[in-house]
């Protein structure tokens, strides 16, 4: 019997020139393109399965069934691939088929990580090869796109480039450096939170009202042109210029929109100012934050040790967690599965201790 069934495994990224605001909000075009580095070690694995005796879609995360919201979102995700699917495959039976959805993260839950990123993209990976579907990688980038915009950049590996692209088929996401080319390094200082932040959808909804996304957008592809240099000259300096400068001017836009969107807790801004002065003094480390609290501290591996250090007595700064950069979404072949279920992967660690 064929059985309608797949896992894969992503791992979410970091912005270093910020995706912020869309152009067409139900296919995620975004205002602006956008580059990243995939965060290694950190992963969502996803087992898809579109079983004919399912009456709708079920979705298990980290061992607990999700209705709702979370569950229409991912019903939604599964509709393109099953329209794909009727499109491509012109006799597939999975086109009328629900789907059970099983997902968990290696990395803490609730520490404000982005996982929707990780998670899309693990999705499109399992769902379209569980459907049957044979798509390259700028296909799966595109189909990531649609559940998460973020998501497209952790399909490919390493170091990532997101094209503006001008329709659904040319906005996808597409490596400029392999994640070998530079050991980077992504030490977050998880800060504790007061409030519930605003999710990234409705942000992206409401980032055209403030007056500085158009002048945020106008300049994007300037300061990705001189990221992407740096990146590929390996020149921290010229790099954490432009990360520190980008993320600020995601964040006035974030300050300056209809509803305030706030995201920094007076920790925050400690990492940052702190950050700036280790920076100045010699230390090759810059800031980058998304929407929440926790501040991202990309540094090279030389000062990864002295970073996590001195970010662990910073006060508010609750854990750090270190990650280097990551390869790209993958399917697991079911062999594996079984050696892979709750082991931590080597390549990210979590300090708890202050
Ligand atoms: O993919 P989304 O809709 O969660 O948006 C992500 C937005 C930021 O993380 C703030 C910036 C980015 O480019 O990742």
């Amino acid at each position: 019997m064929t059985t309608f069934k797949a896992t894969a495994q992503a791992s979410p990224n970091i912005a270093l020139i910020k995706y912020w605001g869309n152009r067409d909000q139900e296919l995620r075009l975004p205002a602006n393109p956008s580059l990243s580095m995939n965060l290694a070690g950190l992963t969502t694995t996803t087992t898809v399965e579109f079983d004919p005796a399912l009456k709708q879609d079920v979705l298990i995360l980290g061992g607990s069934e999700i209705k709702g919201k979370g569950l229409e979102r991912v019903s939604r995700f599964l509709d393109q691939v099953r329209r794909q699917t009727s499109e491509v495959l012109k006799t597939s039976e999975v086109s009328h088929l629900f789907a059970r959805v099983e997902s968990r993260n290696n990395f803490p839950s609730g520490a404000g990580l982005a996982s929707s990123a990780s998670g899309f993209a693990a999705l499109a990976v399992a769902a379209s090869a569980a459907a049957g579907l044979d798509l390259n990688e700028a296909e799966l980038s595109r189909l990531a796109r649609l559940g998460s915009g973020s998501a497209c950049r952790s399909v490919p590996g390493g170091f990532v480039e997101w094209t503006l692209g001008s329709d659904d088929r040319s906005s996808y996401a597409y490596s400029i450096a392999s994640a070998d080319h530079w050991d980077l390094r992504d030490i977050v200082a998880l800060i504790d939170v007061e409030h519930k932040a605003v999710g990234s959808t409705e942000g992206h909804a409401v980032a055209a009202t403030s007056p500085l996304q158009a002048a945020r957008v106008a300049t994007a592809p300037e300061r990705l042109a001189q990221a992407r240099s740096a990146l590929l000259a390996r020149d921290f300096a010229a790099l954490a210029d432009v990360v520190e400068l980008d993320s600020l001017m995601m964040h006035a836009v974030m300050i300056t929109s209809a509803p305030v969107l706030m995201y920094w807790q007076p920790s925050t801004i400690a990492v940052m100012q702190a950050v700036r002065q280790w920076r100045l003094n010699g230390l090759a480390a810059c800031t980058t934050i998304d929407a929440g609290p926790n501040v991202h501290v990309i540094c090279t591996a030389a000062a990864a040790d002295e970073v996590a250090l001195r970010l662990r007595v910073i006060p508010g700064v609750r854990r750090v967690l270190t990650a280097g950069v990551g390869g790209p979404a993958q399917l697991i072949p079911d062999t594996h599965l079984r050696s892979i279920a709750g082991v931590k992967s080597a390549g990210y660690n979590l300090d708890t201790h202050h």
